[in-house]
Order: C-alpha cells, then structure tokens, then sequence
C-alpha cells in the first residue's frame, strides 16, 4: 500500500498542477477572446448606425430610436449620445453613474476608450467613441455600455469543470493504479517465486534483469555467511556444528590409502597400535575425531584383521572410540600395482620435482583402476544417505571420485591432493593424464596446499580435457557439474592433544640428551622424517658436515639427530636412499667423531608421536629440507610443540609450510652454504629473538589450525551445493530459452 501511495501522490500532485495551469490558461484566453468580441460587437453597431447618428445628432427623438436599435443586441445593456458633457439621449437601461462628463474626459486625448464601471447590479464594459460628420466635425460621442457578469458566470463554468475532470481523473487514476499495482504484483511475485523455484522454463524478459539481480544478491549474502563463518577460532565444536549447519550431515567420510591406527604384533605376539609417519594421518585424525564418520582406509597392519568385526570395521581411536575405521583388503598383486607401482614409483616422482623419474607400467595402472573401484565401492557401503560428504584423500584415489559420483550423484566429494600439482609439461608425461583429471573432475572442490598447484591443475585440465575453465570462481565446468579448484594450506590439530603426555621442555632436554649419550649443555638439531628421497635429507647431513667445517665453534658441541621412518622400502629407490643416508652419516660421523662425540645420530625406526615430540622439545632447532613439498607438517609440529617459544626452525623454501611460517629461516637447500650458514645463524640467535619469532609461528597455527581448513572445505561445499542448485535452474531456463 505504501509502495502504490508513493506512486499515486505525485500522480495527484501532477494532476492538481496540470489542473490550476489548465484553468489560468482558459480563463485568460476565454477573457481575451470576449473582449474581443465585445470590442467587434461595439465597432459594428457604431458604424452600422454611423451615418443615421450622423443624420439624426440633433435629433433626440430620432436618435433615441436609433440608440434603441444598437442595443438590440443583447450583450448592449445600454448606450447613449453625448455631446461634450452633456448627455444627448440615451436608452432607459443606461446607468446614470457613467456620465458624459467621465466619458468627455476621457477622449480628450484618443478617439475611442474602453473602461470598467462598477454598477449595485455588477461590472459593466464601457466603450466610447467619438462620432465626426463628413465634414470632420466633431459631434459628440457614443457610449456603449456591455453586460459582462456573463464573464464571471463563464469563468466560474470552467473553474468547476476543471475541478469536477481533475477529481475524476485523480480518482480514476488512483483506482487504476491501485489495481494495476495489486495485480503486477501478484503477478511479479509469482513470477519471481517460479523463476527462483525452478519451476518456470523462461522467465519473462522483464524479470530477467530482475531475477538475474536476485540471484548475484542470493550469491552474495551465501558468500557474507560464508565470511562470517571463517572469522573466529576453530576447533572441533567449531566444525561439527559446520558440518550440521552447512551441510545437514554429522558424519563424513574419509577415503584415504593410510589409515590412522595400524595394528601389529610385536616380539611377544601381543597386539600394539602404531602410529603412521603420514602428514595426512597427522592432519585428518582429529577432523574425525571431531566430525565422527567413518574412515576408509587400506588394513597394512600385520595384526589389522585380528582386531576389525566381519565386515572389516572397528572403532578407533583405542579407548576413545569416536569414529569407525573401515579396513579395506588388498592382495599383494593389488598392493604391489597400485600402491608401490602407480602411485609411488608413477605418480609420486611425477608430482615433485626431485629429479627422480616417474615409472608407468600398464600393469601398475590396471591395478590402479581397479583398487580405485574396490575402494569407491567400499566408500559406498559405508554412506548412510543419497547426500553423504565424502573426503577422497591423495595421490592414491585420483579415479575414485568420479567412480563414487556414478553410484552417488548428489554425493559432496571434496578431493585434497596433499602433494604438489607438477605444471601442464610436466603433468602431460603420464599416459593416462586425461583418465586421472576426468576423475578428479568427478569432485565437487578440488583441494591442494597452494595457489600455484592450483594454477598447474587448471593448466593440465585446459591442456587435455574438454571442459569450460571459469577463471573468476576458478572452477571446471562440464556441462552442469562444477568442480572448484582452491588452495587450503593445511595445519595440524591446535593445541596439540598428543603434546598432554609429553613432558615439559626442560625434562625432554635432559632425557633426549642423556639418550643419546650427549652431554648436558650439548647442542642438538633434530630432523624427523619418512626416508624419502623428496625430503632432501642428503642435503640436510651434507649441510651439518659443512657446518662443522666452516664454523669450528660447533665441533664436539652440535649434533643433529635425523629420525628416520622406513618408507616404501619395497621400492628400489627408497633401498637406495637407505643405504646413501647410511654411508654418507657413517663419513660425516667419520670425520668429525672424538672421544665419544658423534655430529650425526641416524634413527633409522618407526618412532612413536610421543618420542618425536620429546625430539622437538629437545632440540635447538629443527632442520625442513624438503626438496619439493605440499605442506610439510613437521614444520608445524615443531612449531606447536615449542611452548617454551625456544627453537629455530630452519626450512626449506620448497615446502608448502615456507609461505605460512615466514618467521623461520628460509633456505634453499640445494644452497649448501646458505643453508649451512642458516643453521649457524639459528644456533647463534639470542633467545629473544627466538620467542619473537616463535610465538608469532605459533599465533599464526592456532589460528589456521586443521579444523579451519577442514571447516572452510566444507563450507566452501555447501556454498558449491546452493550454487549450483540455483545455477543449474537458471542454466535450465537459459536452455529452454
Ligand atoms: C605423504 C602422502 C600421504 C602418505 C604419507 C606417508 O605425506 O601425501 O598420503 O600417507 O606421505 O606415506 P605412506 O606411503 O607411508 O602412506
């Protein structure tokens, strides 16, 4: 009702003004146009008489007959003859107020004079002029006196015509607009609500602008929520009630090659519970602990079928039991193809530039292909609804995910790729390039650490496949499905909850010392990683042998610890690996060893979080030399286990981590001698500026914890979900259009 009110009084407002010009207009034209005529009126009777009045002047009687005659004319009330001021003759309706003397006066100066007299009866027109004989005589004047209330009565006819029009008009106007407004928006409401619903094939041309604005709105304030949902702190409360809110769910699941727990039997035949090397497992576990699900995963362990019920589940984590692991059981045939063979000696080597040669063989990728399909077909099994929100993990699952979108197409699959993306050239070696983007593409985000792996996956997808690459969403369209392509570096669990039974920094100084046979004030350096020829931990002992020749200050004082995990030792090149990082640590230890000094202690052994831990706290510094990385997540660790605010990191510039945490020293560690002069700087730096440059570490982990970037995932998802929703009816009406 407003709404029509604010259009309808200026309506008003327009009318009463066109209405008042209207009658200033007719009033003064109709004004003129009877003066006119009375003027024209007055000219014809005085000369149609001229030449009896000329004839007859003396005569009175003869002239009052003839004044009779004039004012037949019915608009003459009166007329008279003056000669000077005094009155010759005159009709009897001739009002004695207009005196020949007035009239005398008045054409002293012109031959004619028209004036105005106020009579009792009303305002009369009076029209004088003088009358001359032939002979140019003056003989006097002749005075016409008009009846114009007709004037006033006109005028008042027109006033209240105008009125009467202009309240209809505004009456009419109103009555139409109150209709036309009440009908247009029932008609635009339902308009809009079919062309928003989806129901409507094409939406009239007029609601096109409008719709369309209604959709970037919606869009918007989807991406404001989105906002608002990132800012704060996150932890596990944070992202189960994200995943409630955003996406209707309570559980997810994980698809990813390692799983969390591993069970084994050790000397005694007792079962234990191992803990992966895996900076994924570090990442995902608490996600699950905090999201509950189920985790789908390949059982490695050598106890692992001794403990799951008989469908190959079992609730972990020991003694907490908040989600389910589901094991999933590969031959050795299977293990060796796609395990060992496409994915570590193919896909692994291609994906990181450390100079080391991918490997494809048909056979491997067959298995590959096939342990895809057990895996997404297990992942289904484990999906309680037609919508569940499935994490595919890794270099290990490239296929599963369009595999797990033709049993589940309304599934949310959200793929992170924890490892770099090589660039289009590279990428474009693999035989089956075009099979593992296709099923990539099967995801609805595509996830990888940074913005450049991002670019390099975009980059191959234009490269090799048929597809639409909308760069301002950075997503891959394919007819009406969308994958996003985002980086979201990722973090580990803040605060750690494993760090609850690792003793305080002091006590890991003395033990981890006393352990390895050091001396109390001795200065330690730890490195923790798979033995993995990506990890440049060559580089890493090479620069150690460097920094005692160079700085002789450290000699009988440094030592760096390097615990090693046994990785894919199946694999000829992590053998070799082995067997070099063995030999050059014996040279190192050779050169430089007195009394019972040692430079280098190489733990070659799977160690336990609690032990790596107590390293980290040990430790004046903690060497990354990763030669190409994703993240690297140890350089976090470091980080999150130093709350004394101690310790240097020195880290490589090719992990995903050295864009994070730019407060460590960053180095090149193919430089020797920077990064052997990074290490001396590290060993050097007063403590203060160690805790200024931790404690900013640490603020920055605390905040882009593992749960953000599992939260801002999901969230992204639901917004991709709403989206498309929206995208595709008006996809759909487009189509139809
Ligand atoms: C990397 C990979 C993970 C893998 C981990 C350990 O971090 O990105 O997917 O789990 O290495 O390797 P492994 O082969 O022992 O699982």
């Amino acid at each position: 009702m407003r709404r029509t009110l604010r259009f309808l009084l200026p309506l008003i407002g327009g009318l009463a003004l066109l209405a008042v010009i209207g009658y200033v207009i007719l009033t003064r034209t109709t004004a003129q146009w009877f003066e006119k005529d009375l003027e024209l009126r007055s000219q014809l009777a005085v000369e149609s008489a001229r030449t009896s009045l000329e004839r007859h002047w003396t005569e009175a009687g003869e002239l009052e007959l003839i004044l009779g005659d004039i004012t037949r004319d019915e608009r003459i009330m009166g007329t008279a003859a003056c000669a000077g001021d005094a009155l010759v003759a005159a009709t009897p309706a001739f009002p004695g107020s207009v005196t020949c003397a007035y009239i005398d006066a008045q054409l002293a100066v012109a031959a004619s004079w028209t004036g105005t007299a106020d009579l009792a009866t009303g305002a009369v027109r009076v029209i004088a002029r003088r009358i001359v004989d032939h002979d140019n005589k003056h003989l006097g004047a002749l005075v016409l006196v008009h009846d114009v209330s007709f004037l006033a009565r006109r005028e008042a006819t027109t006033r209240n015509f105008l009125l009467a029009a202009f309240f209809i008009l505004a009456l009419s106007a109103a009555v139409v607009t109150l209709l036309a407004a009440r009908f247009a928006w029932r008609g635009w409401t339902r308009e809009l609500r079919r062309a928003l619903s989806g129901d409507a094939a094409d939406p009239a041309d007029d609601f096109r602008p409008l719709v369309s604005d209604v959709r970037t709105l919606v869009e918007r304030l989807v991406g404001e929520r989105e906002e608002g949902v990132r800012a704060g702190p996150w932890g596990p409360e944070r992202l189960r009630t994200t995943l409630t809110e955003h996406l209707n769910g309570e559980r997810i699941v994980i698809l990813a090659n390692r799983e969390p727990y591993i069970h084994e039997r050790d000397t005694d035949g007792k079962v234990v519970v191992l803990h992966p090397a895996s900076g994924l497992v570090t990442a995902l576990e608490p996600v699950m602990r905090a999201c509950s699900g189920v985790w789908v995963a390949h059982g490695s362990g050598g106890a692992d079928r001794d403990v799951v019920d008989d469908r190959s589940r079992i609730r972990v984590p020991p003694g907490e039991e908040s989600y389910r692991l589901r094991r999933v059981w590969l031959t050795e045939r299977e293990e060796n193809g796609y395990y060992y063979g496409f994915s570590n000696e193919g896909l692994w080597p291609l994906c990181h530039v450390a100079h080391t040669r991918p490997l494809f063989r048909t056979e491997d990728w067959a298995e590959y292909v096939r342990v895809n399909q057990r895996f997404a077909d297990a992942v289904c099994e484990e999906v309680d609804t037609d919508d569940p929100v499935i994490l595919v993990q890794d270099y290990h699952f490239a296929l599963a995910p369009k595999m797990i979108r033709a049993a589940l197409p309304r599934a949310t699959i959200i793929t992170f790729w924890h490892i770099p993306w090589p660039n289009a050239e590279r990428f474009g070696i693999c035989p089956w390039r075009e099979e593992l983007l296709a099923g990539l593409l099967g995801s609805s985000i595509v996830g990888f650490h940074t913005q450049q792996h991002c670019n390099n996956f975009i980059d191959s997808v234009d490269a090799f496949m048929e597809s639409r690459i909308d760069r301002e969403t950075t997503a891959i369209v394919q007819g009406r499905h969308r994958t996003l392509v985002r980086p979201y570096p990722i973090s580990i669990e803040w605060p750690l909850s494993k760090l609850d039974d690792v003793p305080a920094t002091e006590d890991c100084r003395t033990a981890v010392r006393r352990e390895l046979d050091l001396p109390a004030d001795a200065l330690l350096g730890v490195g923790i990683d798979r033995l993995d020829y990506t990890k440049g931990i060559e580089e890493r002992l090479r620069a150690v042998d460097d920094l005692l020749g160079r700085y002789p200050e450290f000699r009988g004082r440094f030592t760096f610890a390097q615990l090693a995990a046994p990785s894919r030792t199946k694999i000829e090149r992590y053998r070799d690996l082995n067997e070099r990082i063995e030999t050059l640590a014996a040279e190192i230890n050779a050169r430089w060893s007195s009394g019972t000094y040692r430079p280098i202690a190489l733990l070659r052994a799977h160690h336990e979080p609690a032990t790596v831990y107590r390293y980290y706290r040990a430790a004046e510094l903690c060497y990354v030399s990763s030669l190409h990385d994703g993240m690297n997540l140890v350089a976090k660790e470091f980080v999150a286990a130093r709350d004394d605010e101690q310790g240097v990191l020195v880290l490589s510039q090719f992990t995903g981590a050295a864009r994070d945490l730019s407060e460590a020293l960053i180095v090149n560690p193919y430089d020797l001698t920077q990064a052997t002069d990074a290490l001396a700087v590290a060993l050097r730096m007063a403590p203060r500026e160690q805790r200024e440059r931790m404690r900013s570490m640490r603020r920055l982990i605390a905040e882009f914890n593992v749960y953000r970037w599992a939260g801002r995932m999901l969230v992204d998802a639901a917004g991709l979900r709403r989206r498309e929703r929206l995208h595709g009816r008006f996809a759909a009406m487009r189509a139809n259009a």
